[in-house]
């Protein structure tokens, strides 16, 4: 017998994903229900071959549900994880207000598969924020060999990252441009047809943006307390995948070529590291992929025992939905959770 799934933001960028991954990989669930805001009640969302009719959150049940993938966004998993959660229903949660949460395991199976078992103590465990996800993946087989002492990263983010409404302000400005109609920016704080934004989530007192520092954060929960890093994160006009140019420097001595060699065998990393003309992945080429691709491996010979590289994944994949369900399917896979109707 099946688990039965509970999709909340099954309309949204993330959540039109996690549905395709759900049938792509052949989740066991006899039951997926497609959650949303009251406006989208009764609106069909696809499913394999199958459409549901989206149902409101505010008004469904969850005690026969066992796991609860929350993808509506802050505000809404502050009010609503912790309700679904006390019905016994495991809640998976996409967005960054359970992440810091000490008592709420952050997990990227690759990397932490772990630290799962502790989910029981708020019955929520979160997902990490999309760029820390595909970064991390590339960290961790390179911190097993070496230490990593101090992490530069400069991010490059598409705009599904801002949900679909960033898409669509991609899209209307891309087209205002060319025929010459105004331009306005109303999701994102300048234009961002043809331009590049040094700018994403709110500003924090220390000139640091929240984007950056969930990036420094949430890569010490996951990864190692003691690894130092700075991030400066730039929303760019690409649709879909976030590029991360990144420094690394280590305790002790790595090569380039012992570094391509050990990711090549990691889990979740594809290298595609070739010194010629198209040699590396672009945000475009990882679109709809479920790899963390590395290219343009190099040793840096600014600071001792440094590596260079350039890291491309799916942010709606790696960075939030596939991510969410490889969560699911740990749980599954350890017997960590029940299947409340066969019990
Ligand atoms: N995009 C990424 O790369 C990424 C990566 C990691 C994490 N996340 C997180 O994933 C979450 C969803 O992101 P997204 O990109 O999918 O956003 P999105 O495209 O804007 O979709 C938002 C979803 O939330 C639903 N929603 C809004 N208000 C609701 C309410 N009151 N009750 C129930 N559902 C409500 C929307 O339903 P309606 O259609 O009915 O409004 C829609 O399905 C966010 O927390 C985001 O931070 C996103």
């Amino acid at each position: 017998m099946g688990y039965k799934i509970a999709l909340v933001g099954a309309t949204g960028n993330v959540g039109r994903e996690m549905l395709d991954i759900l049938d792509e990989r052949g989740f066991p669930a006899d039951e997926v229900v497609a959650l949303a805001s009251r406006r989208s009640q009764g609106t069909e969302v696809s499913f394999g071959d199958r459409t549901l009719k989206v149902k409101a959150l505010d008004s469904y049940d969850f005690t026969g549900t066992d796991i609860c993938l929350m993808s509506a966004g802050g505000a809404i998993s502050t009010e609503w994880s912790p309700k679904i959660a006390a019905q016994g229903c495991v809640v998976i949660d996409n967005s960054s207000a359970w992440r810091m949460d000490p008592n709420v395991p952050l997990i990227v199976p690759e990397v932490n598969a772990d630290a799962v078992e502790d989910f029981r103590k708020r019955n929520i465990i979160a997902n990490p924020n999309c760029s820390t996800a595909q970064l991390v993946v590339a960290l961790k087989p390179l911190h097993d060999k070496a230490r990593i002492k101090r992490c530069v990263v400069s991010t490059y983010q598409s705009v599904s990252g801002a949900g679909k409404d960033g898409m669509d302000e991609l899209f209307t400005q891309t087209r205002a441009v060319f025929v010459s109609d105004p331009i306005e920016a109303e999701k994102f704080s300048k234009r961002i047809a043809f331009n590049a934004i040094p700018h994403i989530d709110v500003f924090l007192d220390d000139g640091f943006t929240k984007e950056e520092w969930k990036m420094t954060v949430e890569t010490k929960k996951i990864l190692d307390p003691k690894i130092k890093l700075v991030a400066t994160c730039v929303r760019i006009p690409v649709f879909v995948s976030h590029a991360e140019a990144v420094n690394l420097e280590f305790e002790e001595e790595i090569t380039a070529d012992e570094a391509r060699e050990i990711l090549r065998e990691a889990p979740g990393c594809l290298v595609v590291d070739k010194r010629e003309d198209g040699g590396y992945v672009t945000p475009y080429e990882a679109a709809g992929d479920d790899a963390t691709y590395i290219s343009r491996i190099r040793e840096d010979p600014t600071v001792e025992n440094g590596l260079a590289m350039w890291v491309v994944s799916d942010n709606l994949r790696k960075g939030a939905a596939l991510n969410a369900i490889q969560i699911a399917e740990l749980l599954i896979n350890r017997g960590l959770i029940e299947n409340r109707a066969a019990a």
